[in-house]
């Protein structure tokens, strides 16, 4: 394992993803002891704070981001003992020296830009000239990561610059969430999944990232991306890898991130001539979502706008084990519920010695959230006498692992990943070919798009996206799980 860093610099550390995600993970792992003792963390904004005022804002977060019986005094003293802060306006280079001399010259250091996007640049040049980019520092770096594959081939030219591969990590919290960690548990932890996993034992992959939230205050970020750029290029891409990879041999970077990727670079374009069967685009108006009335998309914007909020794909990996098996993706805001699961639809059995008794065909069914629960639907006799022929019924069979792991806190993502870049582990960090493969294949379906003209279609907040979505999979017989 490599050497623990003694200093963390954080980028944008007054914003939310600081103050919601960042601190609050920090201070868990503080809390339990997993930080090592030399670490300190130094925040940078533009903001001009001083230590006292940044550890005020970080005692703020902490009181309305964290249970109130993990955060004793001692913990919160300790923790913001940790905390130091320099102002820097990253767009101009003098600032860094200043930074550079707060920092010192610690063994190691990890740096995590949370940051607007067009910041990267002048930040890394700024980094580097400072002499921020040794040997002993790693860089973090949280989306989004270009807009499209040129835009994100600029970023990671300019990080490639002055941070190898081996240094640079890139973010996708939902590759710290664990039940996405325990979809590889799952698949290569026992002997049962594998062999059916393929396109003789599964029928179609149904993959759902749900969201009740509109814009939340995000409107100058989110409507320039839309759906596809902001949920689909990243967390939707990556946990279609992890699902369809082949078995790595080993739980390391290069194994895990090899497989992924050739899964990425295997995904059927969706082009002109696919799109408008293969995508589906919505846009909220407005409706009610858990019984509380909403505006629409456009009068929350304050103007009308072409960006979709809700994105339903169909999607294909070209490669031997997956031909002829769909993946359906879809991920949209202002829906019913938040939830996120991945449904794995297994074929029905080739004969049923059943007569008229129907059979359901096995799902697994992987929930992300808001509950972390793995169940496997299986036909069993419904108890009775049976004179008229064997009764079956689709049963559940679940492991609740809020209930099997009732003993151990379930952590945020950014704990796990944070505690990663300390410790400099990459396995759960985007390699930049996994970045590309994922742009070039959303290139294609944006391209898709304008050349046909495919524009959102309108969906009521409160509902299932448009009911083209429906569509999309009624078409192949195939009805979205929710
Ligand atoms: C972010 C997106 O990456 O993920 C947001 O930018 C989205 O739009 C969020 O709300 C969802 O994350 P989670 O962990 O709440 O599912």
């Amino acid at each position: 394992m490599s050497q623990p860093c003694t200093h963390l610099l954080l980028f944008g550390a007054t914003g939310d993803l600081s103050k919601r995600m960042l601190l609050p993970s920090l201070f868990g792992l503080d809390a339990d002891g997993l930080l090592p003792d030399c670490l300190r963390i130094i925040g940078t904004a533009r903001s001009a704070l001083d230590d006292a005022a940044f550890k005020a804002l970080a005692a703020e977060a902490l009181d309305s981001f964290v249970d109130a019986d993990r955060r004793t005094p001692a913990l919160v003293a300790k923790f913001l003992a940790r905390l130091s802060y320099v102002p820097l306006d990253a767009s101009a280079p003098e600032g860094f020296a200043a930074l550079a001399q707060a920092v010192g010259d610690p063994a190691h250091l990890a740096i995590f830009l949370s940051t607007a996007p067009s910041l990267f640049g002048p930040t890394i040049a700024g980094l580097a000239s400072a002499g921020l980019a040794g040997p002993g520092v790693r860089l973090a770096l949280e989306k989004p990561l270009g807009s499209d594959l040129a835009s994100s081939r600029v970023i990671n030219d300019a990080v490639a610059a002055a941070y190898p591969e081996d240094r640079t990590f890139r973010i996708d919290h939902y590759l710290g969430k664990e039940t996405v960690q325990n979809l590889l548990a799952l698949r290569f932890g026992n002997t049962l999944f594998e062999p059916l996993w393929n396109a003789a034992g599964i029928d179609h992959v149904q993959i759902t990232i749900a969201e009740t939230v509109g814009l939340e205050s995000r409107a100058g970020y989110y409507d320039g991306m839309g759906a596809l750029r902001d949920m689909v290029q990243n967390h939707m891409l990556q946990l279609l890898a992890l699902v369809a990879m082949e078995p790595p041999a080993r739980f390391d970077p290069t194994s895990v991130r090899d497989e992924k990727v050739k899964v990425l670079r295997s995904l059927r374009p969706i082009d002109r001539a696919s799109v408008e069967a293969h995508s589906v685009r919505g846009q909220y108006t407005a409706g009610a979502v858990g019984g509380a009335p909403v505006k629409g998309y456009a009068e929350e914007l304050g103007g009308p706008s072409e960006t979709e909020t809700f994105v339903a794909l169909k999607a294909h990996v070209d490669n031997w084990r997956w031909q002829g098996v769909p993946f359906y993706l879809r991920t949209g805001k202002r829906l019913p519920e938040r939830m996120s699961e991945i449904i794995v639809q297994f074929k029905p059995v080739p004969h049923s010695m059943f007569g008229d008794a129907t059979l359901t065909a096995n799902k697994l069914i992987i929930s992300l959230q808001p509950d972390e629960n793995i169940g496997l639907t299986i036909m069993a006799k419904t108890p009775g006498l049976d004179r008229e022929g064997l009764k079956l019924r689709s049963v559940p069979l679940d492991i609740g692992l809020a209930n099997a792991f009732a003993d151990v806190r379930r952590r945020i993502a950014y704990e796990r990943l944070l505690l990663d870049l300390i410790e400099g582990q990459q396995t759960l960090f985007v390699r930049r070919d996994e970045v590309e493969a994922q742009w070039s294949w959303i290139d294609g379906i944006r391209a898709g798009w304008a050349a046909t003209g495919m524009t959102p279609k309108p969906y009521g907040a409160g509902n299932w996206g448009p009911s083209a979505a429906i569509a999309l999979t009624e078409r192949d017989g195939v009805t979205w799980h929710d």
